[in-house]
Formats: C-alpha cells, sequence, structure tokens
C-alpha cells in the first residue's frame, strides 16, 4: 500500500513538505528553512490537517531553536496565528515551549532538545493513527462502502489518517472497502487530495460533488461516515472542515451511523461546547474563483467559514486512539 510522506526532515536539518496546493496535477517538495516559510505554509494551506500542521509547527519551532529562547517564543507566536480552529497546532506549539523552558531551566542545548521534541510529537501522532484504524476497524462491515468528507488520511498526519485510518487498516489485511468521497468545496480537499491518496493506495472510490451527499445517502449503500476532526469540545460537539455537519445531518436522518475519528490531541477539554470553538473565515476569493479565474458573479459578497461544528447529539461514536466513546464521555478520556 503506497501512501504520501507529506514532511520530512532534510538531511541538513530543513523541513521537506509535499505543496498540497498542487495536487493532484503535481507532486512537489518544498525545501522550508526559516519559520515564516512553514507559517505560510500552513496559512496558504500547502501543509494542512489537523494532526499535520501540528507537526509542521512543531518542526518549525525547532528551526528556531539555533537563535535562543526569544527567538522560540516568537516562532511559536507567529505560528499560533497562522490558523485558528485546529487545537492540534496550538497543543503542539504549547509543548514545545514548555521543552524549551525545561531545557533552559536545566542548562540543556536548545536545538537538540526541539528537534527531538518535534520528532517525538510526530512518532507520537503516528502510533495515535495506527491505534485509531486498529479500533475504528471492526466498527465497518467487510466490504463496505463508507463515507468521508474532506482529507483525514495520511495527507493531514504524521501516520495512515484518522478517518482513513481503518480504511487502510482493513486495506492491508486484504479486504477492500469502498469510499465515497465528496470534492469538498471550497478548496476540493476530497476530490484533489482524498481521491488521489485513496487512488494511490489502491482503495476503490468514487467522487461525488457536495450536493450530492444526501441522495447518495437516501440509496441505503453506505454502511457509515468516518470523518476527521479540527478540535473537540468537552460535550462531544466536533469541529471540522465546512459541509461536515450538514453531512451528519442527512448521516441522521437515513440512519447511517456517523463517526468521529481523532487523536486525543484533537480534544479540547477547555472549550465547554462548540459554540466556544473559534471558526476559521477565509478569503472570499476561494469561494468566488477557481485558480485565480472569477467564477462568481462581481460584486457578490461571500461567507467563507473554513470549518462548522457538528453537535454531539449527531454524533454516533467517537474514536480515539485511547478508546471509542459515545460523544458526551469524551472527557472521560483526558483523565
Ligand atoms: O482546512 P484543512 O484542509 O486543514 O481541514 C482539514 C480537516 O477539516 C480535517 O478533516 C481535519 O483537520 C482532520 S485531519 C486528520
Amino acid at each position: 500500500m503506497q501512501l504520501p510522506n507529506p514532511i520530512a526532515w532534510t538531511s541538513a536539518g530543513q523541513i521537506r513538505l509535499l505543496d498540497q496546493t498542487l495536487l493532484p496535477s503535481e507532486e512537489r517538495y518544498l525545501v522550508l528553512d526559516s519559520v515564516e516559510s512553514v507559517a505560510e505554509a500552513i496559512k496558504t494551506l500547502r501543509v494542512r490537517g489537523a494532526p499535520l500542521i501540528g507537526i509542521a509547527a512543531a518542526m518549525g519551532v525547532a528551526l528556531a531553536a539555533e537563535g535562543g529562547p526569544e527567538q522560540v517564543r516568537a516562532a511559536a507566536a507567529m505560528l499560533g496565528a497562522t490558523r485558528p480552529t485546529a487545537v492540534n497546532l496550538h497543543w503542539a506549539l504549547r509543548r514545545m515551549e514548555r521543552r524549551a523552558d525545561r531545557a533552559a531551566m536545566v542548562g540543556e542545548a536548545l536545538a537538540p532538545a526541539l528537534r527531538a521534541e518535534a520528532q517525538a510529537i510526530w512518532d507520537e501522532d503516528r502510533e495515535m493513527c495506527e491505534r485509531i484504524g486498529a479500533l475504528g476497524a471492526p466498527l465497518i462491515p467487510h466490504g463496505a462502502t463508507v463515507g468521508t468528507i474532506c482529507n483525514a488520511g495520511a495527507l493531514a498526519t504524521g501516520g495512515i489518517g484518522t478517518a482513513l485510518a481503518p480504511i487502510y487498516h482493513h486495506q492491508r489485511l486484504g479486504r477492500g472497502l469502498h469510499v465515497v468521497v465528496p470534492e469538498t468545496r471550497p478548496l476540493l480537499q476530497g476530490s484533489r487530495l482524498t481521491a488521489w491518496e485513496l487512488t494511490r493506495a489502491g482503495v476503490e472510490c468514487t467522487l461525488i460533488a457536495d450536493g450530492m451527499i444526501a441522495s447518495r445517502l437516501r440509496l441505503g449503500d453506505v454502511a457509515c461516515v468516518l470523518v476527521g476532526a479540527d478540535r473537540i469540545a468537552a460535550n462531544g460537539d466536533v469541529a471540522n472542515k465546512i459541509g461536515t455537519y450538514g453531512l451528519a445531518l442527512a448521516a441522521k436522518v437515513h440512519k447511517v451511523p456517523f463517526y468521529v475519528l481523532a487523536p486525543t490531541s484533537t480534544i479540547d477539554p477547555s472549550v465547554p461546547d462548540g459554540a466556544a470553538i473559534p471558526i476559521e473565515l477565509r478569503a472570499a476569493e476561494e469561494v468566488s474563483e477557481w485558480q485565480g479565474v472569477r467564477a462568481a458573479a462581481q460584486g457578490v459578497s461571500v461567507w467563507n467559514p473554513a470549518f462548522d461544528v457538528t453537535p454531539a447529539e449527531l454524533v454516533t461514536a467517537i474514536v480515539t486512539d485511547r478508546g471509542v466513546v459515545p460523544p458526551g464521555q469524551i472527557s472521560r478520556l483526558m483523565d
């Protein structure tokens, strides 16, 4: 099974990043050697997906370590301002800052300590993906057709993904599944990224436009829906890519189980419910243009939230690396 490696260290200690804005037409790798270039890559979605932006930001902070503790703090502030919704980003940055403080306290060399911490964040994420895959796989009947949205696969994490992890778990065991992939407007993470990733891995998939979701679920052949998350509130409300809420509503009406799959680094117990999750608003041009060409009527106003909140009551269960729980019990996992 061939999965992409969206991020790596170069032998010279820089960051090698797959530019996801160019997929699927071009597989181009960028070499980043400054915090500014990592922040730009996160903002523009060259690197994306909640767990992966946490890993990229941690690696970005490690780049700043040669400059000393002041530079580390400035790097964390710059990277933290790139995207507000995915809590993994802020979780990883806090962890890097704490590690820097500890190194300073005991007089340890900063650069190797921070590079090791960034690597640990990445390694742990890879393991969490594997556990999510193993725990989620029994929820999917053999040979089933499943739905998803956006991209919560290898391109979004340090491992085999979250929502796509159980699919890859089955695929490795030779049990094929079929995945229905909504294109995921406006930036097409479904058609550009998920369809590309699944096809390369040899997983059968069918692309649909977002407006076809409800009709497809009404057909009755989708066994369950698997989605990722950018932040899970203490009450089990889930922020994820815009369109997830509509998918969850359609799943509820058609009695299709709706599973959210995420590492524990995506749970934010400090946020009581979905209303308190900051939702990123992005540029109007992402909706009104396609690749720089105007596609909407001149002068029309645009609303472009990158994420929505699915209320806990629409979620059948949350699959994390620590277990499968009903959404109302998510904070139990954090004790
Ligand atoms: O704007 P994006 O592409 O970063 O949004 C990504 C998502 O919404 C994913 O579903 C989420 O981050 C989970 S990725 C494992």
